[in-house]
């Protein structure tokens, strides 16, 4: 793996540490869905946040501490190989897990690259039941609190140094932005948008645009629509490239072959 300056590993643990609340103990919400309440608080518990179980009240990624490590290393790999490509994230919520994709460039002195930052910046779409079925009866486009304006992570990025022109926020449903987003080669595809239409939509528009030797992380595999869309597109697209599990719920594939 591509060495990190003893600064620049200080900088990352310190950011893992901020960007999930881990540093603060923040404490965190559960979906709910009880009466008019759609998330309950939970207090801190480092297992969960280290799992990436909860949704920080504060911090600014839902992700955990082990994917974001794991995206370091995956970040470190495609840098020492070469491969070639800007990094992607599909469902941003408050921006922490791109925001760390921006500083891991920073802190390797990346500046060729670019981060894509795609939402809706307006939470999640109701299930289309006729096209997607796996995601009949989902209700996460009813918790506001998974829905945060582009002005809001832009702010977040500010907060961290990292709004310049190496970040791209694209703005939109997934349907919508995708397939004509300008992006031509990635290295890294990362997919964080819960739902099966979510899910496939992204890999149906971007997939293709993955390098060879790049890497595509679904943080919801764990969740079963997400992970229908996942084996779905897989068997439909002939793709074997073995499934690593990063943290019980989220799992990589290097791109082999086209
Ligand atoms: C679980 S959150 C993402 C968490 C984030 N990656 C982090 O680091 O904490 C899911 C995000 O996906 C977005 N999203 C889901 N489906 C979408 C769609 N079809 N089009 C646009 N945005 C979508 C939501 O707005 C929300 O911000």
């Amino acid at each position: 793996m591509l060495a990190e300056s003893p600064l620049a590993t200080l900088y990352l643990d310190l950011l893992e540490q901020t960007l999930t609340g881990a540093i603060l103990q923040d404490t965190g919400v559960l979906p709910a869905f009880l009466s008019t309440t759609v998330v309950a608080s939970v207090g801190y518990d480092r297992e969960r946040r280290s799992k990436g179980r909860d949704w920080p009240t504060h911090a600014h990624t839902m992700i955990g501490l082990e994917r974001l490590r794991s995206l370091r290393h995956l970040v470190a790999e495609v840098l020492e190989n070469g491969t070639s490509g800007d990094l992607l994230e599909a469902g941003v919520w408050r921006g922490g897990a791109s925001i760390y994709m921006r500083a891991l460039l920073a802190a390797h002195g990346v500046n060729d690259r670019r981060v894509w930052v795609v939402d809706s910046f307006a939470g999640l779409p109701p299930p289309n039941e006729k096209d997607f079925p796996a995601d009949r009866g989902d209700r996460l486009h009813e918790i506001g609190y998974l829905a945060v304006p582009l002005e809001e992570v832009k702010q977040n990025f500010q907060k961290y140094g990292m709004l310049d022109s190496q970040v791209e926020f694209v703005s939109g449903w997934f349907k919508d932005t995708l397939p004509t987003i300008p992006v031509s080669q990635l290295a890294i595809l990362r997919l964080d948008g819960d739902m099966y239409e979510s899910t496939t939509q992204c890999l149906r528009s971007l997939y293709g645009r993955v390098s060879i030797g790049g890497f595509v992380i679904i943080d919801d595999f764990g969740l079963p629509p997400c992970r229908q869309a996942v084996e779905d597109f897989r068997e439909q697209n002939g793709i074997v490239d073995p499934l690593i599990d990063i943290d019980g719920m989220a799992v990589f594939w290097q791109r082999a072959g086209p």
